[in-house]
C-alpha cells in the first residue's frame, strides 16, 4: 500500500475553468468571482453578509477588531483549538479566557464557561470543533444576560447545522477559513459573516485599509490588507458549487471507518450530540481510554511505520507556553477534558479522495496492533 496522507483534496473541473477565465482576462487581483463568492457563501450559510479575507486566522482578526476588543477586555474561548482562535484575541490587545470542552463532544463547556465569566468579559469565541457544532442556547442565553458579543469560529464546520440553524449564522459574526485541508478551500482564505449592516460596513472598511472616502489616502481608521485575490476566489466558488458531492464522500469515510473501528475496546468516537442536526466530519478524530493496550503516540508511531500519517489532537490554549509566559494569571485556569484529549485524541486519514480499500487498510493495522499488544 501506498503512502496514506492525513488530509488530501481534490481539484475539481469548475476550478479550473473559473481560475482560467482569470488569467485569460487577468483578473488577478480584486474582480467579480470576490463578491460572487461572497454572496454565494453568506446566502449557503444563510446569512446576509460575507466578507471574504486571506484566511481563517485573519477572518477571525478582522472579526474581532470589528467589534472593537481592545486592551482590558477578556474574551471566552475554547481551549481546545487551532492557536488561530485564541492568537486573533491577543492581536486586539484583548486577553483569552480558555475555556474546557467537554471530552464527550469536545465542544465548548457551558458549566465552565459561566465560572470564567467576569466584569472584564466583553465576547465568547465559540469553536465548532471538527464538523460538529456548539451548544447554543445556553450560549446565547449568556450572552445576553451578561451582554457578550458572539463570534462562531466556524473554520471547521461549513455547512454544520445546529437545531436546524447553519453554523456561522447564529451568533454576531461567523468566521471560516477555506485553508487546504478544509471543508472548502481556495487554497488560502477566509470570510466573515453577519446580518448585521453595521458590523458588514465596519468589516469591508477595515479589511482594506480603511481607505478615505473622500480623500483615497486619508484612511478613516487603522485598517488592514486582508483582501483575497480573485483567482482564489474563483477557485472557492468552484468548490463551493461542488459542496453537496464533497459532503457526501465525507459521509463515506466517516461511516465506513465507524462501523470498521466500532468494536475495539478503548477506542472511542467523539459523541455527536442530538442537537447537532447536520454533522459534516471534518476529520475522522478517535480517542483512546485505558483500555486501550497502547498509548495514542505509540499507536501514531506504528501506524507511520505502515506509511499511515496521523495527527495528534490540538494542544490547548491552557497549555501553550507562549500563552503562559505572557499572562500570568494563566496557570489558573484549568481544563482538564482538553488536557485529556490534548493527551488522547488522534484523527486518522480523512482526506476526500481516501478510498474505501484504504480506510480499510487503516482500520485492519489498527486490529492488528491492538492483537498484537
Ligand atoms: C478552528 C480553526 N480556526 C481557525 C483556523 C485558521 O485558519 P487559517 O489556517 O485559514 O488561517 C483554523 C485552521 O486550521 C482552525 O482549525
Amino acid at each position: 500500500m501506498k503512502f496514506i496522507p492525513v488530509f488530501d483534496i481534490k481539484v475539481g473541473r469548475r476550478e479550473k475553468k473559473y481560475v482560467n477565465d482569470c488569467l485569460k482576462n487577468s483578473w488577478l487581483g480584486q474582480g467579480h468571482y470576490v463578491s460572487k463568492f461572497e454572496d454565494r457563501l453568506s446566502s449557503f450559510i444563510n446569512s446576509k453578509y460575507g466578507i471574504s479575507t486571506t484566511s481563517g486566522t485573519t477572518a477571525l482578526h478582522l472579526a474581532c477588531a470589528t467589534l472593537g476588543l481592545k486592551e482590558g477586555d477578556e474574551v471566552l474561548v475554547s481551549s481546545s483549538t487551532n492557536m488561530a482562535s485564541v492568537f486573533s484575541i491577543v492581536y486586539c490587545g484583548a486577553k483569552p479566557i480558555p475555556v474546557d470542552i467537554s471530552k464527550e463532544n469536545w465542544q465548548m463547556n457551558i458549566n465552565d464557561l459561566k465560572k470564567k465569566i467576569t466584569k472584564k468579559s466583553k465576547a465568547i469565541m465559540v469553536v465548532h470543533l471538527f464538523g460538529h457544532s456548539v451548544d447554543m442556547d445556553p450560549i446565547l442565553r449568556i450572552a445576553k444576560r451578561f451582554n457578550l458579543k458572539i463570534i462562531e469560529d466556524c473554520a471547521e464546520s461549513l455547512g454544520v447545522r445546529y437545531k436546524g440553524k447553519v453554523v456561522g449564522s447564529i451568533g454576531d459574526i461567523g468566521t471560516f477559513s477555506f485553508y487546504s485541508n478544509k471543508t472548502i478551500t481556495s487554497g488560502e482564505g477566509g470570510m466573515i459573516t453577519t446580518k448585521s449592516k453595521k458590523l458588514y460596513e465596519k468589516a469591508k472598511k477595515l479589511k482594506n485599509l480603511a481607505y478615505g472616502k473622500k480623500n483615497k489616502f486619508q484612511h478613516e481608521l487603522i485598517g488592514f490588507n486582508y483582501r483575497m485575490p480573485n483567482v482564489s476566489a474563483a477557485i472557492g466558488l468552484g468548490q463551493l458549487e461542488n459542496i453537496n458531492e464533497i459532503f457526501k464522500q465525507k459521509k463515506r469515510i466517516y461511516n465506513r471507518y465507524k462501523s470498521n473501528l466500532k468494536d475495539i475496546e478503548g477506542l472511542n468516537f467523539p459523541k455527536i450530540e442530538k442537537w447537532n442536526t447536520k454533522f459534516i466530519m471534518w476529520v475522522m478524530n478517535i480517542y483512546l481510554d485505558k483500555k486501550f493496550p497502547l498509548s495514542r503516540d505509540e499507536l501514531a508511531k506504528k501506524l507511520l511505520k505502515h506509511k499511515i500519517e496521523t495527527r495528534s489532537a490540538f494542544v490547548p490554549a491552557n497549555q501553550q507556553k507562549t500563552l503562559i509566559k505572557k499572562y500570568k494569571s494563566f496557570r489558573k485556569f484549568k481544563c482538564p477534558e482538553a488536557d485529556f484529549i490534548m493527551r488522547n485524541g488522534i484523527y486518522l486519514p480523512s482526506g476526500n479522495t481516501i478510498s474505501n480499500q484504504e480506510i480499510d487498510y487503516v482500520c485492519e493495522i489498527i486490529k492488528k496492533i491492538v492483537k498484537r499488544n
